[in-house]
C-alpha cells in the first residue's frame, strides 16, 4: 500500500443512504429550518425548548438509521490497511462507530451525547431531552444542552486534526458541500504541508472542488467502497 497515513474527513453526504437528512442540499435540513434558531449558542438561549425539539427529532431518525456501505467500507480500511486511517466527521450522528470505526474524531460532537453547562459533564444520552430533564451528574435543571458544536462555537480536537493533516500522505473528502469552516479548508491545509494525495468523493462538485487533485461523483455508497477496494488493492 502506498500510503501510510490516511485522513477522511466525512460529511452529511456520507450518511444521506441511511437516511439522514443532509444540510444544503434541496429537502436539506436548513432550508427548513432557520440555521440561527437551532444551531446557535444565541438561539438556545432564547428558545431551548425548540431547540431541543430539533435535537430530540433528529435523535429519533438517528436511531433507526443504520449504517450504509460507505460506512463499511471505511471501517473495513481502518481494520485492513496497515498504516493509521483516521477519520475526522462533521457528522454528529454515530454511524462510523456502528459500521466498527475506532479511530474517529467527531468535530462538531455527537447527538447522542449531551452536556451540562453548570458541571461541564458529558453524558451519554438517547432518549428526548427536556428543559425540565436535570444533569444526571449535579442534579441541576435547565443548564442541559446537546454536546454539539453550534455556529459561533470552537469545533473540538481542532490541535490533533492540523497535526494529522500535516503529516497524513492521503486526504479524502467524502460527502461535504465544503461551506463550514474550519473543516472546509482542510484540503488547503493538507495542500500547504505538501506531501498529500487529495481526493474528493461526492455527488457533486464541492464549493472547494477545484483544490482536490482527483474527484469521484456519485452516491457515497457506490464510490466509497470502490475506492477503499482500490486502496487495499482488492
Ligand atoms: P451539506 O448538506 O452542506 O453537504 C452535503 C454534501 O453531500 C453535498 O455536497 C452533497 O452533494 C453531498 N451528498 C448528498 N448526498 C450524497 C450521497 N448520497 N453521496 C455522496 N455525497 C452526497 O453537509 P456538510 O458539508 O456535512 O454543522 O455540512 C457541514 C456542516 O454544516 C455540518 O456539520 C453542520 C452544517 O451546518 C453544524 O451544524 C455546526
Amino acid at each position: 500500500m502506498k500510503y501510510e497515513r490516511i485522513v477522511v474527513l466525512t460529511g452529511a453526504g456520507i450518511s444521506a443512504e441511511s437516511g439522514l437528512g443532509t444540510f444544503r442540499d434541496k429537502d436539506g435540513l436548513w432550508t427548513k429550518y432557520d440555521l440561527a434558531e437551532v444551531a446557535t449558542p444565541e438561539g438556545f438561549a432564547r428558545n431551548p425548548a425548540f431547540v431541543h425539539e430539533f435535537y430530540n427529532a433528529r435523535r429519533a431518525n438517528l436511531l433507526e438509521a443504520a449504517p450504509n456501505a460507505a460506512h463499511l467500507a471505511l471501517a473495513e480500511l481502518e481494520r485492513r490497511h496497515p498504516g493509521r486511517v483516521l477519520v475526522v466527521t462533521q457528522n454528529v450522528d454515530d454511524l462510523h462507530e456502528r459500521a466498527g470505526s475506532r479511530n474517529v474524531l467527531h468535530m462538531h460532537g455527537e447527538l447522542l451525547k449531551i452536556r451540562c453547562e453548570s458541571c461541564g459533564q458529558i453524558a451519554e444520552w438517547a432518549a428526548a431531552l427536556q428543559t425540565a430533564t436535570p444533569c444526571p451528574h449535579c442534579q441541576l435543571v435547565g443548564l442541559l444542552r446537546p454536546h454539539v458544536v453550534w455556529f459561533g462555537e470552537m469545533p473540538f480536537y481542532m490541535n490533533k486534526i492540523q497535526l494529522e493533516l500535516s503529516v497524513c500522505d492521503l486526504f479524502v473528502s467524502i460527502g461535504t458541500s465544503g461551506n463550514v469552516y474550519p473543516a472546509a479548508g482542510f484540503v488547503a491545509d493538507v495542500r500547504r504541508h505538501g506531501r498529500a494525495h487529495t481526493v474528493e468523493l461526492n455527488l457533486e462538485p464541492s464549493e472547494g472542488a477545484s483544490l482536490f487533485a482527483e474527484a469521484r461523483l456519485g452516491p457515497a455508497s457506490q464510490v466509497v467502497p470502490a475506492f477503499v477496494r482500490e486502496l487495499l488493492g482488492d
